[in-house]
């Protein structure tokens, strides 16, 4: 029986199977689509769109990039960076899901959308932790993003079972250490990198 044939009297409509040049053919790359994150507010108001970075965000990264203080630049890296090379930008853009997670908040107020604000932690398997950082460009400063990012970054570990989030921050650096110990983070002492403190949470 014709497997197509629609039965009037139940209104029934089987389709046929694809033909088999292709059933059998290679099956087309599809564009999936890109997923929507999530609509966050500043304490001002102000909109951002909170998702996981993509490899489409190099340029956005590198604009923000030029947006920072030298300040803020050694904070973030612990060192003086005078601009951001492209394979690092690729690099940081490009994340292995397996032992990576970055979250963005993207400003889509404007065209091109920025990047105002980045989160990310690397997972470290023989010690069952993940290292972060956060930033988060100035202008945007004392919104809350700061702690948004560490809170998804902290509910992120938890998903993945890990025990403890950590990073390093520099003593100097009075927001970060304070953000952190509102969050519940604890000090310890990091004798091989002088000038700076590590802060972990265990989870
Ligand atoms: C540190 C940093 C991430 C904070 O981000 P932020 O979005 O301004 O932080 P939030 O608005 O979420 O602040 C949360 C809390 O942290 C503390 N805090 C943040 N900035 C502070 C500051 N300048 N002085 C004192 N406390 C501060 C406050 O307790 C604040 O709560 P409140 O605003 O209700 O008082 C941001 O300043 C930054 O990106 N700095 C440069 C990069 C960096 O230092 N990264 C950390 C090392 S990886």
């Amino acid at each position: 029986m014709n497997a197509a044939i629609d039965y009037a009297s139940n209104n029934r409509r089987t389709l046929l199977p694809p033909r088999s040049t292709e059933r059998f053919a290679r099956p087309r790359l599809l564009e999936l689509p890109r997923p929507l994150g999530e609509l966050v507010h500043a304490h001002d108001g102000r909109e951002l769109r909170l998702r996981g970075i993509e490899p489409g965000d190099v340029a956005a990264l590198k604009r923000q990039f030029a947006r920072l203080s030298p300040e803020d630049i050694r904070r973030r890296f612990l060192h003086s960076m005078s601009e951001l090379p492209e394979p690092m930008a690729q690099r940081l853009c490009r994340i292995d899901p397996a032992v990576e997670t970055a979250f963005v908040l993207m400003d889509e107020t404007v065209k091109p959308a920025e990047l105002r604000c980045v989160g990310r932690i690397f997972v470290d398997h023989n010690t069952n932790s993940a290292e972060f950082s956060v930033l988060v460009e100035p202008n945007w400063t004392r919104q809350g993003l700061g702690a948004l990012l560490m809170q998804r970054l902290v509910d992120d570990c938890r998903r993945r079972g890990l025990s403890e989030i950590w990073g390093y921050v520099l003593l100097e650096n009075r927001p970060m250490l304070q953000l952190c110990k509102e969050l519940g983070f604890k000090r310890r002492p990091s004798p091989d990198e002088p000038g700076t403190t590590q802060i972990a949470l265990q989870l």
